[in-house]
């Protein structure tokens, strides 16, 4: 399904193995509503017009793993499937393709926030084209977002959709807030990933379950909790791998969040285990060699499985809150998707 580029046209980006595992078991149902979600991506995409399309474009074609909008479906099949009416399973896809719009928006203007130079295993927007040129195409995709999803005539899946985005800024914000921050506390630091990235995944499965037969608001609610458990231990997995990369594996430089003051867990825990790690400033870090450098030092001190952990524990949380709450227990692929976020660790 992915569709990324490798590090200069080598290995893939991301290694979607977890992916590959609940498309195969989600047999040829879910293989055509995702196919169809990729379709109805590179329509609305290119339908923006030039020249930002080509930016927008570009940067979801360069793949992705497509979590998000895999949630969106197995949320709705998992609530009964796309609603029986007339234009459901379109319904359920425009919503699916308007999450990857949010996230792919937010991945632009992360990456210029962040002054990463790499994405997908490509060069930023950012890095190729600018400031101004990734500001716009960010808006543009969020722009696009909202445009699809309102076709679905729903106040309550656009106000699911627009919280999460108003999350998603408030995290950036906060990030900000910290950056380079002496000492950051963990609740903090928690806070701020629940509004980064969770969010968004809650605001998946809610619109999975908002479009589905037997979409409950409880339901809807409860699907919502479950994902946002598993995107919080995906954000914190997500800060492992800058410390631990390598970049052909993760499609991002190693050290990115430390070069712009971004003070994660693994380092949080590290500074408590080591004094000289409390000492330094992450101003005084000279360039991505001195970034790579410090993340050696991080994995030393053991942060990095003391964090692993943490994160594999808030997954099966989530994991053990599903049973339960699914009609007829059909949690087999979402439990397969909490699975996923921990594939990619490893
Ligand atoms: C990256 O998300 C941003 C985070 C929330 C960590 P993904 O790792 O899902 O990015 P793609 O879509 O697969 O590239
Ligand atoms: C997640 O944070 C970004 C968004 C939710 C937009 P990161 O800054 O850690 O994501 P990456 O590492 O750049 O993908
Ligand atoms: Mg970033
Ligand atoms: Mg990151």
């Amino acid at each position: 399904m992915s569709r990324a580029a490798g590090v200069a046209g080598s290995a893939p980006a991301q290694a979607p193995d977890g992916v590959e595992t609940i498309m195969a078991r989600g047999g040829e149902r879910l293989r055509a509503l995702m196919a169809r979600t990729e379709a109805h991506l590179d329509d609305v995409t290119a339908a923006a017009g030039a020249p930002l399309a080509a930016h927008a474009n570009a940067t979801v074609a360069a793949g992705g793993k497509r979590l998000r909008p895999l949630l969106v479906v197995l949320a709705a099949e998992s609530a009964g499937g796309p609603v029986a009416r007339e234009g459901g399973e379109e319904r359920m896809v425009r919503a699916a393709v308007s999450v990857e719009l949010v996230h792919s928006a937010t991945l632009v203007h992360d990456d210029l926030i962040d002054g990463a130079q790499l994405r997908r295993g490509r060069p930023t927007v950012a890095a190729t084209a600018g400031r101004r040129v990734a500001v716009a195409t960010g808006d543009l995709l969020f722009s696009r977002a909202f445009a699809e999803l309102a076709r679905n005539e729903s106040a309550e899946q656009l106000k699911a959709l627009s919280q999460a985005s108003s999350a998603l800024a408030e995290g950036e914000l906060l990030q900000r807030e910290d950056a380079w921050a002496a000492h950051v506390p963990v609740e903090r630091y928690m806070r701020r990933c629940e509004l980064k990235t969770a969010a968004l995944f809650e605001a998946a499965c809610r619109l999975g379950a908002l479009n589905a037969r037997g979409g409950s608001p409880r339901l809807a609610g409860a699907l919502g909790a479950f994902a946002r458990r598993i995107g919080l231990a995906f954000q914190m997995l997500d800060d492992i791998l800058d410390v631990s990369g390598p970049v052909e594996r993760t499609g991002k430089s190693r050290g990115t969040d430390l070069l712009d003051g971004t003070v994660t867990l693994p380092f949080i825990l590290a500074r408590e285990r080591d004094p000289g790690l409390a000492r330094i400033d992450l101003r005084t870090l000279g360039g991505p060699p001195q970034a790579e450098a410090l993340c050696e030092r991080i994995a030393a001190t053991g942060a990095l499985d003391e964090a692993r952990e943490q994160a594999l524990a808030v997954v099966a949380e989530a994991k053990a809150s599903l049973p339960r709450i699914l009609p007829g227990g059909r949690s087999e692929l979402l439990e397969l998707v909490a699975d996923a976020v921990v594939e990619r660790y490893r």
